[in-house]
């Protein structure tokens, strides 16, 4: 990981080495945290963080799921996340607020440990290797579940549920492959190790619906935009795995994977192979609104010191 100079805690920047948390930090041992992944694209006019809104809102409401109370206001975390990528000069970057629990009684209860906010940025290029997004990645669908609803709280990106993807990735990565599909407790398709998924199937765009155990993903909803837009007929049904084999095109959605094509399932090619005319239309659409290019409100601008 390329260092930064700054990172952002609880209320004011740190040099990158000094943010620091203690061995007995309850998150450590209990995950009590939960955090966002969010990109700041090169545009014409600098820096420019994607869809922070909706980033931060997500954020805010993970907080409430895992009883974590934010100690600072929407207005206060915009404007560090901003602060944080100006100060560390980056032309682009990803950028990781996380709101966790500290120091306090070192029970199961995270009530009375303090709560900590930190918001770090650097430069890196994604989630796969370089050219994973031209030439597509190879999958496996995972012998892992997704976690069951009412056991941990999917729609929330908290530290804890990413054991699991944890076991997903590293699974598939031991196997040969490059990521691995997780099916819900039904058996239905959910979303990769840390990307929402979609196909395409008899000229239909398809992803799972929220209630199958994904997270609601940011760029899942950019996309869905996108595609319908496009006047592509989309809908959120629940996905058989039989269904990754009929289909024509899949590709994961995500921050760090942006759009990547998925060349094949458990070694059976997906369509031809290659990655397929929507996969590619979408991926130009989105980096054009991602970088500014195609102006739709999407980005805040990092603006001048
Ligand atoms: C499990 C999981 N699903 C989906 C996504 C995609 O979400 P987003 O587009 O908001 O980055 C992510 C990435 O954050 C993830 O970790």
């Amino acid at each position: 990981m390329k260092k930064a100079d700054w990172i952002w805690m609880d209320g004011s920047l740190v040099p990158w080495d000094e943010a620091r948390v203690h061995v007995l930090s309850h998150a450590l041992h209990y995950g009590s945290a939960v955090f966002e992944g969010i990109r700041a694209y090169a545009t014409a006019d600098g820096p420019a963080v994607l869809a922070l809104e909706a980033h931060l809102e997500r954020l805010e409401r993970s907080c409430r799921v895992v009883h974590i109370p934010l100690p600072f206001d929407r207005d206060t975390l915009r404007a560090a996340v901003l602060e944080t990528v100006r100060r560390n000069g980056h032309p682009a970057c990803y950028i990781r607020p996380l709101a966790f629990r500290g120091e306090g009684p070192l029970g199961v209860s995270p009530l009375t440990s303090d709560v900590r906010v930190s918001i770090a940025t650097w430069e890196w290029a994604g989630a796969h290797h370089e050219g994973a997004r031209d030439e597509g990645i190879d999958v496996c669908v995972s012998s892992w579940r997704r976690m069951a609803p009412g056991t941990h709280p999917a729609m929330a990106k908290a530290a804890g549920n990413y054991l699991n993807s944890q076991l997903v990735l590293v699974e598939a990565k031991q196997n040969g492959f490059h990521d691995g599909i997780v099916l819900d407790v039904n058996g239905y398709v959910s979303e990769g190790s840390g990307a929402n998924i979609f196909l395409e199937l008899d000229g239909r765009l398809i992803t799972p619906p929220l209630g199958d155990s994904i997270l609601p993903g940011i760029t899942r909803n950019l996309v869905i935009q996108l595609a319908r837009e496009k006047g592509l007929e989309l809908v959120e049904q629940r996905i058989a795995r039989e269904m990754l084999i009929y289909a024509g095109e899949i590709f994961l959605v995500g921050t760090a994977a942006e759009i990547t094509p998925v060349r094949s399932i458990d070694r059976i090619p997906v369509g031809t192979g290659e990655p397929g005319p929507i996969t590619r239309d979408l991926q130009a659409a989105f980096q054009r609104a991602a970088t500014g290019v195609d102006d739709r409100g999407w980005l805040t601008p990092v603006g001048g010191a």
